[in-house]
């Protein structure tokens, strides 16, 4: 399936498909019950690196059994060669999207692009929908500091953001995930095109945790994201089908106050 053609599909996606539950729990049993206590409505969830050194590709088939659509976020990175036969399996897999560090340079990103597109899309894919390629550009937990020992260089922080998300775009990635808070800049720069998907995210008065820049969903859909990553504030509160519901309830407002 064609870039063009996987946004268009995804962008149709109700509210309540936009929101990606995040299982950060370490084994099958575990992802079992969490899956229990959030019952039908968590449509699209998150199997991380976690969860996916745990228990691998039976977690994500157990979820894909439930009729979910399956975030696989184990973000790439490796040689042109090693990237494109992870991607043919998050494919084999009936995945919706998968991740890879757009440090991985133009080669690797375009060969796990080119991989996506030729793979012959899984029977139970939903939709028919190949995985959709999501590029992390640098990681939101990363300081300037630490930035520059790893890699330095003589841009700035938010320069090597906009630097990356551009190769990621270029080599034929179908999106980004990245913060709320880098989406305004990246959209001005990219336009309205990519897939923008956003962590960080924390409902009015939910508990920030370990997050340091949070948005509201409103905020992150208002700033142009087209899917939030969230979860503990739904997978630790009381009802987290509830929560669910009304971040879901949240996006569809500020959805159709975005197309207006
Ligand atoms: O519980 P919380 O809503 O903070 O979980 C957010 C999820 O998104 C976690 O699985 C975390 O690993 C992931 N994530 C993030 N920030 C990033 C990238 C991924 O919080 N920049």
């Amino acid at each position: 399936m064609i870039r063009q053609q996987l946004l268009a599909r995804l962008r149709e996606l109700p509210a309540d498909a936009r929101v990606i539950t995040a299982l950060d729990v370490p084994g099958l049993d575990e992802v079992a019950a969490l899956a229990g206590r959030l019952g039908p409505g968590a449509r699209c969830v998150k199997v991380g690196l976690e969860l996916f050194s745990a228990a691998g590709p039976q977690a994500v088939r157990l979820m894909r059994d439930q009729g979910r659509e399956v975030f696989l976020d184990l973000k790439y990175h490796d040689i042109p060669n090693t990237v494109a036969a992870a991607a043919r399996q998050a494919v084999a897999l009936g995945a919706s999207f998968c991740t890879i560090h757009a440090q991985n340079g133009r080669r690797a990103l375009a060969a796990a692009a080119e991989a996506l597109a030729a793979a012959p899309v899984a029977a139970n894919a939903p939709q028919g929908r190949r995985p959709a390629l999501l590029a992390v550009t640098v990681l939101t937990s990363l300081t300037p500091e630490e930035l520059q020992e790893t890699g330095p260089g003589p841009d700035t922080l938010a320069e090597r953001v906009a630097r990356l998300a551009r190769l990621a775009w270029e080599s034929g990635c179908d999106g980004l995930v990245c913060s709320p808070a880098d989406l305004p800049a990246l959209r001005a720069k990219l336009g309205d095109d990519p897939l923008a998907v956003t962590p960080g995210v924390r409902p009015a008065g939910a508990a920030v945790g370990d997050q340091r820049r949070v948005a509201t969903p409103a905020e992150a859909v208002a700033a142009g994201a087209d899917f939030l990553v969230v979860g503990r504030p739904i997978t630790r509160a009381e009802d987290p089908g509830a929560a669910l519901g009304s971040i879901a309830a949240e996006i569809e407002d500020a959805l159709s106050r975005r197309n207006d």
